[in-house]
């Protein structure tokens, strides 16, 4: 299978049945950053609402760098994981304080704020500036492990630069955002941790699990 192929028809299922979600709607870097913090340990359902009420209450950077924590805890309030938002209202400090008050406009710079790590910086400057990055959650790993049949455990550094590797070579020229957010959706709507509806895969034809009968079998966890 060609890259390019692999690519197209990635984003044209991507195209004809992603979910309509509100961070979905704007380019704008800080609400890309919110909703992805958010994302990262809850489920699309419920980031929803508090992600909409927090761009309510703190509707840029810097607005939330003069917030309280005390406040910014508040509307994060049932969210759980306290300290996402914490380390959220740091970064933004960060910002104000040593970028006068500007987001970093690529993926490096993202980088260097306290709080953002591989992940977030590859999906906002994936997102939000069309930097061809890659962005590798959970779900990720998990569609690519199944994909290229990997049989190694999925947390290592070798697998995680190998699977950079194969996105780098796969990723979209025109849309590197929506490509990352594809294999997001892909895995959290086909090819789940709990079942892989491969009838319905843009990519059976290809994935080395499904083809081997085994899609099931990975991801590979690290042996205790
Ligand atoms: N999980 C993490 N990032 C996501 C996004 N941008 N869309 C949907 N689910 C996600």
């Amino acid at each position: 299978l060609q890259d390019q192929n692999l690519c197209t028809r990635l984003l044209n299922w991507y195209n004809a049945s992603h979910r309509d979600l509100p961070w979905r709607k704007t380019g704008n870097p800080y609400a890309i950053w919110v909703s992805e913090v958010m994302l990262q340990q809850t489920q699309v359902k419920t980031v929803i609402p508090y992600y909409e009420r927090f761009l309510q209450r703190f509707p840029s950077v810097n607005e939330l760098a003069a917030a309280d924590l005390e406040d910014v805890l508040m509307v994060w309030s049932g969210l759980g994981y306290y300290s996402r938002a914490r380390r959220l209202w740091e970064g933004a400090n960060y910002i104000l304080q040593h970028l006068n008050g500007q987001m970093p406009g690529d993926y490096d710079g993202l980088l260097r704020i306290p709080g953002i790590g591989d992940y977030t910086a590859g999906a906002i400057a994936s997102i939000a500036f069309g930097q061809r990055i890659p962005a590798i959650d959970g779900n990720v790993k998990r569609v690519l492990s199944r994909l290229l049949a990997w049989n190694e455990p999925v947390e290592t550094v070798r697998s995680l630069r190998r699977f950079k590797e194969r996105l780098l070579a796969w990723q979209s020229v025109e849309n590197p955002g929506d490509f990352n957010q594809a294999l997001m959706e892909l895995g959290a709507m086909v090819c789940t941790a709990a079942k892989s509806a491969c009838g319905c895969c843009p990519l059976a034809d290809v994935c080395r699990g499904f083809l081997g009968g085994e899609a099931l079998l990975y991801p590979l966890k690290k042996p205790k």
